[in-house]
């Protein structure tokens, strides 16, 4: 069985970035969740604080190790020894961007394959960028993020706020 990464800016994790990485964690033997540097995006927590959130989240995964990677993601994959990129799809409007990522990633490195994932029912509206509007104008996130990863968001979104 090839090793896979499951990459992405987790800015933060959600339950549903969770349901991908833990479903993953069956099918391989050894699975990197890749953050990455986003050097364009201006993120709401630094990569530090996202690897850390996703280390917690995942220490119940003995296969799962988190890492950050700057540049290409084929390029990391090969780093790990991984032979398989692992996406999760929400709906039909993530499928233009996804198939142009995995053809674009495929020339750039063949022997990479990308495999996509439906995402759990419960997660297919969700996202990062919701979950933090969300906390931004004052609404629960429970449930669309593991436990303390709302706490952090709250604390967050009130440093932002002063
Ligand atoms: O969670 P996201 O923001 O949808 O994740 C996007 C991610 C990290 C998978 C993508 O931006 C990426 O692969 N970045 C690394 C740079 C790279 O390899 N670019 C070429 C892709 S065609």
């Amino acid at each position: 069985m090839p090793d896979a990464v499951v990459p992405g800016s987790f800015d933060p994790v959600t339950n549903g970035h969770l349901y991908i990485i833990e479903r993953t964690a069956q099918l391989f033997d050894r699975v990197t969740v890749a953050v990455v540097v986003n050097r364009r995006k201006q993120p709401l927590f630094t990569v530090e604080e996202r690897v850390d959130m996703l280390r917690e989240v995942c220490a119940h995964l003995p296969n799962v190790t988190v890492a950050s990677f700057d540049g290409l993601l084929v390029d990391f994959a090969v780093q790990c020894g991984a032979s398989v990129i692992v996406k999760g799809l929400r709906a039909v409007s993530d499928f233009e961007y996804e198939l142009q990522m995995a053809l674009m990633n495929r020339r750039l490195c063949p022997s990479v394959e990308t495999l996509f994932m439906m995402t759990g029912a419960e997660a297919s509206y969700l996202s990062s960028s919701v979950v933090k509007e969300i906390a931004r104008l004052g609404g629960s996130v429970e449930g669309l993020v593991p436990n303390h990863v709302g706490q952090r968001l709250r604390e967050k979104v009130r440093l932002e706020e002063r």
